[in-house]
């Protein structure tokens, strides 16, 4: 079957008082428009084929710009007159299709498995509508059904009776169409109401005129069709996400100590018996193996944690791979390339950015290390820095296995120290030290017996 998705997303969301366009704002690190996108890919993918077209408008550019990668028709609707008016935009693109999803770049939370049973229930016969009963359904258009439960129109707000206000079964807006009635029934709406707009919900009176079925199908979640007007629905629903992504973590083993004070920002792959502590955001493509603990505070961006390590409160990992059984922190910061090996430990305020540390190998204490390549068993002292940058070129500094790096040790790169080397405290480092060596570059010391203090000015 092919299904072509109609994403609607030309609306200014001028509640939202931004520059951005609406559909541009994130939920759980993602613009609600690109939630929108996967779900309708995925619903595609799921049951055969189709084209999604995206109808935009306030904005077009920049949310061009911003999903330009994937594969999407643009359609763009220069006036907003009205959700029927910007489906008529999609239409020219949607010839061919068996079935026609209509979905909103502002409701992002929808589910593909949702989708799916909505256009099993259309099946390209039928037009499907998505529903749902509010306790409060006052601004969304109210499901009119006679006597035998049959659906007979949708009322927007603005046009209802004081008997159908009362009506609690609302229009999500998210509908599926027949693709062979798409075009008579959408090109053919008038704009004769209360907002002179071109109503989509219309297409329901003409299914009833001409004994099309229409049938219903409600989602298993409230928030998935949820929209966003303004930033502080956009904020409840981001908490009810992470909740729910937070649920699924816990219930794929994940002990979390309050769900309310975690965020995930991305794809998480987590093994079991994790535990988060509070305060940890997970961002982009992030893998955690069993038995890691991450304590409060720490921002994990893009990295791959091994089994059994620990990364303690307050440290800052991104684009960083940590072997199993390391401990990292607290207050320690792994840049893009920090790359620990088995049982490496880097502790508080250090920073590692593009380096090998090998396996065993300690950064215990207020160190930068960078462009360097550490290899097993070696100890970094307290203050040492890699002077890797000349002002203009970057430079590498290697230490070999075993070495012993002598606190407030400075390694002028390009150098390299050998196996099982040591460098004295203090030391400024600018030639490689070979196997075994020691090398001590600073001034020797020398006290003066005879030294007075100085005493104040009378
Ligand atoms: C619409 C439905 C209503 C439903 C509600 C659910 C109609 C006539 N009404 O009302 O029954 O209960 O959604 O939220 O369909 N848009 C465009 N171009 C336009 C107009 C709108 O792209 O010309 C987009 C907007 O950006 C928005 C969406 O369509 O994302 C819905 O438009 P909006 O005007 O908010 O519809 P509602 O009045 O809420
Ligand atoms: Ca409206």
């Amino acid at each position: 079957m092919r299904a072509d998705i109609v994403i609607l997303a030309a609306g200014q969301g001028s509640r939202m008082k931004s520059n951005l366009p609406k559909v541009l704002h994130p939920i759980a690190g993602k613009p609600m428009l690109e939630h929108v996108i996967l779900s309708a890919q995925q619903t595609q993918k799921m049951i055969g084929k189709g084209e999604i077209h995206v109808v935009i408008g306030h904005g077009a550019q920049k949310v061009k710009d911003a999903l330009g990668h994937y594969d999407l028709n643009w359609v763009e609707q220069t006036e907003q007159l009205g959700t029927g008016h910007a489906v008529q935009q999609a239409v020219p693109g949607c010839k061919g299709a068996d079935v026609v999803l209509v979905l909103y770049g502002d409701v992002p939370l929808i589910k593909s498995s949702t989708l799916q049973s909505l256009l099993a229930a259309s099946n390209g016969e039928r037009l499907g509508l998505l529903t749902i009963n509010l306790p409060n359904p006052s601004g969304y258009g109210r499901i009119v059904r006679d006597g035998f439960g049959n659906v007979q129109a949708i009322v927007e707000d603005k046009d209802s009776t004081p008997e159908q206000l009362a009506i609690n079964e609302v229009n999500t807006g998210i509908m599926a169409i027949p693709g062979k009635k798409l075009e008579d029934w959408v090109m053919h709406l008038s704009n004769d109401n209360a907002q002179k707009e071109y109503y989509l919900t219309d297409v329901v009176s003409k299914a009833v005129t001409e004994e099309t079925p229409v049938v219903h199908v409600q989602p298993q979640q409230a928030t998935e069709v949820e929209g966003v007007n303004s930033r502080v629905q956009l904020t409840e629903l981001e908490r009810a996400f992470q909740q729910q992504l937070a649920t699924a973590l816990m219930t794929s083993g994940v002990t979390i100590i309050d769900p309310a004070r975690v965020d995930i920002r991305g794809d998480i792959k987590t093994g079991k018996d994790i535990l988060l502590d509070i305060n940890v955001i997970l961002e982009g493509d992030v893998e955690i193996a069993d038995n890691v603990i991450i304590e409060p505070g720490c921002v994990i961006r893009n990295s791959r944690i091994g089994e059994g390590a620990i990364i303690k409160a307050h440290s800052i990992l991104e684009n960083a791979d940590v072997a199993a059984n390391c401990e990292v922190g607290p207050f320690a910061r792994l840049r893009p390339g920090a790359q620990l090996a088995e049982k490496a430990r880097v502790g508080n305020f250090v920073e590692i950015k593009k380096s090998v540390i090998g396996a065993g190998s300690k950064v215990n204490h207020l160190s930068y290390v960078g462009d360097a390549e550490v290899g097993s068993g070696a100890n970094i002292g307290a203050g040492v820095v890699t002077c890797n940058y000349d002002g203009v070129n970057k430079h590498k500094t290697s230490i070999d296995d075993g070495a012993f790096i002598g606190t407030n040790t400075s390694l002028v790169a390009p150098v390299s120290i050998g196996k099982n080397a040591t460098t004295g405290a203090g030391s400024v480092i600018t030639k490689d030290v070979a196997d075994n060596e020691l090398g001590v570059a600073r001034g020797r010391q020398r006290n003066v017996d005879t030294w007075k203090r100085p005493t104040k000015d009378a």
